[in-house]
């Protein structure tokens, strides 16, 4: 509680409404009592409801700060490992070495999937997006792993946990690989999260492949910084999922499926895309023009977010991490400067400024993995496998504490009751 009450006058009555503070942001009113009143709230889109309680991630969208248990992403970022975050966001705090060793370990002894999976594969064609294989795998993996499914047990939800942080890239690998034509590669268990990973898209079992340790290092930081960002919509979709007690592959599969839309995760892709269909710099004013059109329709990919009104820190890191990659790759990309010179106008144009419109976490994220060889289609898998530990993390949350199932209620404008009219008489 804050000590504050709100007070919502309605038709002659007054409701008292109870107000709680949380840790850090803004106070939250708790509008539950007006149900008894005969009321319902509205606020399509979530805009202004806080839909759960959680200690897991901090957002501050004026301030442009994001931090997980109280960490802030730009030190977890470039002083962390993607595992390590894993296990904060999981566990609620930082590992002691030998904590870290012991999950390291349990990690590496679930990286390989069930060897019937890969017929999954094989039912779908070639040339299917990686993104229709990868919510089709997942929400599979619940047909294989039956000894872990029981939700009110501690002990199957972390196995649950580990399996999936574990397999997630072997399953994208998978993916890459089965689009190709090429054969499954198996992880290895001696590399490093990303370097296995790494090596399980790129490498082949005919000859040896080496990592790139600046490239290692750079995959390790994009999935840090897509590890968890509060009740984002694919993750507001595995707790409404995992509400109805759904076992947590199927929960994971719904997120997946939720990542997907080109205003969520599918950003990355799209972004490579517009950047494909400008061109060139001179092209860039006009492009500009029509973003501004409202009768256009069209928008700039990685651009806007909901919560951020002033900059994406996380876009910040993506960037420098852009910059690290093209140089040891000695790569000049002609969509770098097309990208450095649309930021460059929508950053002055008074369209953008006044509705408060930056880069987001997508807008360099593309061209990074791009230059590490991945293909435009994978982009939203990468996203979706660095995401995982946040999924889990809330939905471990949510099935730890007291909840209910979630069902929002609706301003009904539709047809008043009538009755049926037979196809006759229509
Ligand atoms: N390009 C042009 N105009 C935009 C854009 C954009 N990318 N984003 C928002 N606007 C305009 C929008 O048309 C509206 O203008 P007006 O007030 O004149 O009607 C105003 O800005 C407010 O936009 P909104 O749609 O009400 O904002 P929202 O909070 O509902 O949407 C968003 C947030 C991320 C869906 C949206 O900014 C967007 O579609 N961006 C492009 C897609 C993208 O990059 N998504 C990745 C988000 S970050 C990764 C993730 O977390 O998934």
């Amino acid at each position: 509680m804050s000590g504050k009450q709100a007070k919502l006058s309605i038709d002659q009555q007054t409701i008292d409404l109870p107000v709680y503070s949380g840790t850090l942001g803004p106070d939250v009113i708790d509008v539950k009592d007006v149900l008894a009143k005969g009321y319902f709230t509205f606020d399509p889109g979530f805009m202004a409801t806080a839909s759960c309680e959680s200690k897991i991630t901090y957002i501050d969208g004026d301030q442009g700060i994001l931090l997980h248990r109280g960490y802030p992403i730009e030190q977890l970022a470039t002083q962390s490992t993607y595992e390590e975050v894993c296990y904060l966001l999981l566990n609620g705090e930082l590992p002691s070495p030998v904590q870290m060793q012991d999950f390291r370990d349990r990690i590496k002894s679930h990286t390989m999937v069930h060897e019937q999976l890969q017929f999954f594969y094989r039912g779908f064609r070639r040339d299917a997006h990686p993104m229709a294989v990868m919510c089709g795998v997942v929400g599979a993996l619940s047909a294989f792993y039956h000894d872990s499914l029981d939700i009110r047990n501690p002990e199957h939800r972390q196995v649950s946990a580990i399996r999936l942080i574990a397999k997630m890239p072997t399953i994208a690998a998978m993916c890459y690989k089965y689009s190709e034509g090429q054969p499954f590669m198996y992880p290895r268990n001696d590399l490093d999260y990303s370097a296995n990973f790494l090596r399980m898209m790129f490498g082949n079992p005919c000859e040896d492949y080496e990592v790139n340790p600046v490239l290692a290092r750079a995959m390790d930081r994009i999935f840090i910084l897509h590890a968890d960002h509060e009740q984002n919509a694919s993750t507001s979709t595995v707790r409404m999922a995992g509400s109805t007690e759904a076992n947590p592959f199927a929960c994971i599969a719904a997120g997946i499926a939720a990542l997907w839309g080109p205003s969520h995760g599918g950003a990355n892709e799209a972004v490579l895309r517009m950047l494909g269909e400008i061109g060139s710099v001179d092209k860039v004013d006009d492009f500009v023009r029509r973003v501004k059109d409202k009768n256009d329709g069209t928008k700039l990919m990685g651009f806007g977010h909901r919560v951020y009104k002033n900059f994406d820190p996380r876009a910040k890191v993506m960037k420098q991490t852009c910059d690290e990659v093209l140089n040891a790759l000695g790569i000049q990309d002609p969509q770098l400067e097309l990208a450095m010179k649309l930021e460059d106008i929508a950053l002055k144009d008074d369209y953008f400024v006044s509705r408060k419109l930056y880069p987001n976490v997508d807008f360099y994220s593309g061209i990074i993995l791009k230059a590490i060889g991945i293909p435009m289609s994978l982009f939203t898998v990468i996203f979706a496998l660095g995401r995982t530990p946040g999924w889990i993390a809330h939905w471990q949350e949510m099935i730890s504490n007291p909840y209910k199932i979630a069902r929002p209620r609706q301003l009904y404008t539709g047809s008043l009751q009538r009755n049926y009219v037979p196809a006759n008489q229509r």
